[in-house]
């Protein structure tokens, strides 16, 4: 009988065996992860983590929000009480808690005609938005901003859709390229995918203003465009409610619009894999047909989702006691990170009075699009165990009293 694996006879015979993953490259590593694993080994007793986009606290500690925590010790003394799968689309609970965070004022614009889906954090609900749309929309391409966080290239490379940029940062003036921006919009044809970031951009810092977004807004109506906005920070730019600005304007339009939503930094619940992907659509009809097309794009990639960290979201927005507390912990991690943007723009102007540091103090959220070099960056790394994203991107909240001035003093050594 002939063997059905030739391999392993021709290597008896001293012979090369039959390859099949010969062709697999190796792995260059993520921007991001594979820093952070850097970081990791690095053995310096004064090495400063700007990389990752972690909330941390002021003594470098990831928290565990207290809200957070008397969740989940309601729900270790109160296990719910069937162990079986959640329904493919989530808990049913928690995807109208999440609704209502996200839409806030404008919720009444939107609900009924909103189909909505736990997801695997922000990214999974980017994959499974993404992989829905390129079955309906296979013609269409992607557009996010210049730049953007790397994984959305990624992802939406990964769904099969051609990737581009419209300009949004300018390197020249470390401000946001508004007139570039709008004009590349207005060249898009119908129906192109424009995904958006509605605060705390990443990974620049830079956000539209109310009347940028209404322009923008209203480019998207006139040239049917399909917005997917990205928001992975609500709360750390302005607030809850500030921070939706442009999703409650988009609600009003009445036009359909995807909105990805994570809440690995908001609850600092990083690895429970906790999100959600709204679909708006046109009307409750064909909102109906959507939520079963997502339940279709799930089941098809992993089944159902985990349940304990949509519950303890869910408990925390359910509970009237523990969302004050939750608000409150959100606005003094905001306030934090606010302070040591200060810090950092006070510490490098007396370090370098020769350079104005405004442009970061107008950026918001978690990160800095400090305008330094790889080079730059790769030398902070190096000589200073500084270490940021080689784009130049900060996570100011990995500054702290203890490491401000020290950090300051590297940055301005290399600028
Ligand atoms: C970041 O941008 O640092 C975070 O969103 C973490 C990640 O997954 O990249």
């Amino acid at each position: 009988m002939l063997c059905p694996y030739p391999s392993a006879t021709a290597q008896a015979d001293g012979k090369q065996g039959l390859m099949m993953f010969e062709s697999v490259n190796a792995y260059a590593g993520d921007p991001i992860l594979s820093l952070m694993d850097t970081y990791m080994q690095d053995t310096r007793d004064d090495k400063v983590n700007l990389t990752i986009g972690f909330y941390y606290d002021e003594n470098g500690i990831v928290p565990d929000m207290a809200a957070v925590k008397q969740a989940k010790a309601r729900l270790f003394a109160e296990p719910p009480a069937s162990p079986t799968y959640l329904p493919m689309d989530g808990l049913p609970e928690y995807r109208t808690r999440v609704q209502t965070l996200a839409f806030g004022d404008a919720l009444a614009d939107v609900q009924a005609r909103t189909a909505t889906v736990q997801s695997l954090g922000g990214s999974g609900a980017l994959k499974v938005g993404a992989d829905f749309i390129k079955r309906y929309f296979p013609q269409s391409q992607v557009w996010v901003s210049n730049p953007t966080w790397e994984n959305h290239h990624a992802i939406f490379k990964g769904a099969g859709f051609a990737v581009n940029t419209y300009r949004y940062y300018s390197a020249e003036t470390k401000e946001l390229d508004f007139a570039g921006m709008l004009e590349d919009l207005n060249q898009l044809p119908a129906r192109s995918v424009v995904l958006l970031h509605p605060c705390c951009h990443n990974p620049t810092g830079i956000d539209l203003t109310a009347q940028q977004w209404q322009q923008v807004i209203g480019v998207i109506a006139e040239r049917e465009l399909l917005p997917f906005f990205d928001m992975a920070y609500q709360g750390f730019g302005q607030g809850l409610q500030t921070d939706t600005l442009a999703i409650a304007l988009m609600a009003k339009t009445g036009l359909p619009f995807l909105l990805s939503h994570s809440f690995s930094k908001i609850f600092s619940l990083y690895s429970e894999r906790v999100g959600a992907l709204s679909v708006v659509c046109e009307n409750p009809a064909i909102a109906h047909n959507v939520q079963g097309q997502l339940k279709f794009t799930v089941r098809s990639n992993y089944s159902t989702p985990p349940a304990h960290g949509a519950r303890l979201v869910n408990l925390v927005l359910s509970d009237a006691g523990l969302t004050q507390q939750w608000q409150q912990e959100l606005t003094d991690m905001r306030n934090r990170m606010q302070a040591m943007r200060s810090g950092l723009v006070k510490q490098l102007s007396e370090h370098r009075p020769d350079r104005d540091f405004g442009y970061l103090q107008r950026q918001q959220g978690m990160f800095s699009y400090s305008g330094l070099t790889p080079q730059q960056v790769a030398r902070l790394k190096d000589e200073f165990g500084v270490y940021m994203i080689s784009s130049g991107r900060v996570c100011i909240a990995g500054l702290n009293n203890t490491n401000l001035e020290r950090t300051a003093i590297a940055i301005a050594a290399v600028l």
